[in-house]
This record gives structure tokens, C-alpha cells and sequence, in this order.
């Protein structure tokens, strides 16, 4: 297991198009383990395949929130997801680790049915809703090549646009005067 680099925006391949997982072998289990290594060491509470350049379709969704014990964490894993029913809405917050330094109001579906496949490539169906429904969206949307900044106002992003890249001059500037 190791933690992988996450790509951030703009990295184009954030935006590219994710194939569906057919095979369901060692390979795929050790993705699954490397992202929740990556996500976990992030922190973050959801990672979809793409973020850490993989693109497929397999997204994990930290699923310990109440219920931490002992340090052990749970967490699902939906491969070749799809929201099959959704209804009502909610608005709140959401950052994400591909989207450095902002956090903003995004309005998602309440309640969600979800399909999927899990590691061992059986089909199941989960019903999830408020916050467990947003981070599952928020994550279904990667795989869609959707960031949550896609969701604000035209206005919104680009001052977010112009904040980053300030904050990736900046970076910059300070790697060279390390060097
Ligand atoms: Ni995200």
C-alpha cells in the first residue's frame, strides 16, 4: 500500500473520461488500498480513482464518521456507481482535495439511491442521504470529470481562478528561493 499523488486542479485529467471496471483482480485491490491510504493521509472523506490519475471507475467513501473506534476505519467502496434515484435537496458546504484552498455552499439531491459493484464485483444498491448522500455525489461527480467548483456561479469560479493562480505563483516563487 502506499499513498499516491492527488492531482489537483486544472490538471486536465481531472476532466477525462473514466471506463468502467471490468475485471475484478488483485490489481483493482490494491487500487482500493492505495486510495484509502491516500485519502486517509489527505484527510479527506471520499477519493474517486481519477484524483490519483487512475481513470476508472471506483470511488471509496469514508464511512466511520460516528462510529471511529479504536482508530479503525471503514470505509465503502463503489465501483461502476450510478445514482438510480434521487429526490429533495440540500445545500451545504464542501471542499475537496483536488480543489486547493476553497470551500463553498453546493446544493445536492437529499436522498440518493445508489447502484454499484463492489470489490468482489456483486451488484448491490445503497439508499443514502444529507451529509452521507453529499460526500457520495460530490464523489460520483469525479468520475463524470465534475468538480464541485463547476456547481458555483460563473463569477465564483473565476475569482477562485485568479486566487489560485496567485497561490501557484506563489508556490513557485518559494520553491525557487529554496533552490
Ligand atoms: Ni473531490
Amino acid at each position: 500500500m502506499s499513498v499516491r499523488k492527488i492531482h489537483t486542479f486544472p490538471d486536465p485529467i481531472l476532466r477525462e473520461e473514466t471506463e468502467p471496471v471490468t475485471t475484478f483482480d488483485q490489481a483493482l485491490k490494491e487500487l482500493v488500498a492505495d486510495m484509502a491510504e491516500t485519502m486517509y493521509a489527505a484527510p479527506g472523506v471520499g477519493l474517486a480513482a481519477n484524483q490519483i490519475g487512475v481513470c476508472r471507475k471506483v470511488v471509496l467513501v469514508d464511512a466511520t464518521r460516528d462510529k471511529e473506534k479504536n482508530g479503525k476505519r471503514e470505509y465503502l467502496v463503489f465501483i461502476n456507481p450510478e445514482i438510480i434515484d434521487a429526490e429533495g435537496s440540500q445545500v451545504d458546504e464542501e471542499g475537496c482535495l483536488s480543489v486547493l484552498q476553497l470551500t463553498a455552499n453546493v446544493k445536492r439531491f437529499q436522498k440518493i439511491l445508489v447502484r454499484a459493484l463492489n470489490l468482489a464485483g456483486k451488484p448491490f444498491e445503497l439508499e443514502a442521504e444529507d451529509y452521507f448522500a453529499r460526500i457520495i455525489q460530490h464523489e460520483l461527480d469525479h468520475l463524470n470529470g465534475i468538480l464541485f467548483i463547476d456547481h458555483l456561479s460563473a463569477l465564483k469560479r473565476t475569482l477562485y481562478k485568479r486566487r489560485l493562480k496567485k497561490i501557484l505563483e506563489e508556490d513557485q516563487d518559494a520553491s525557487h528561493a529554496e533552490q
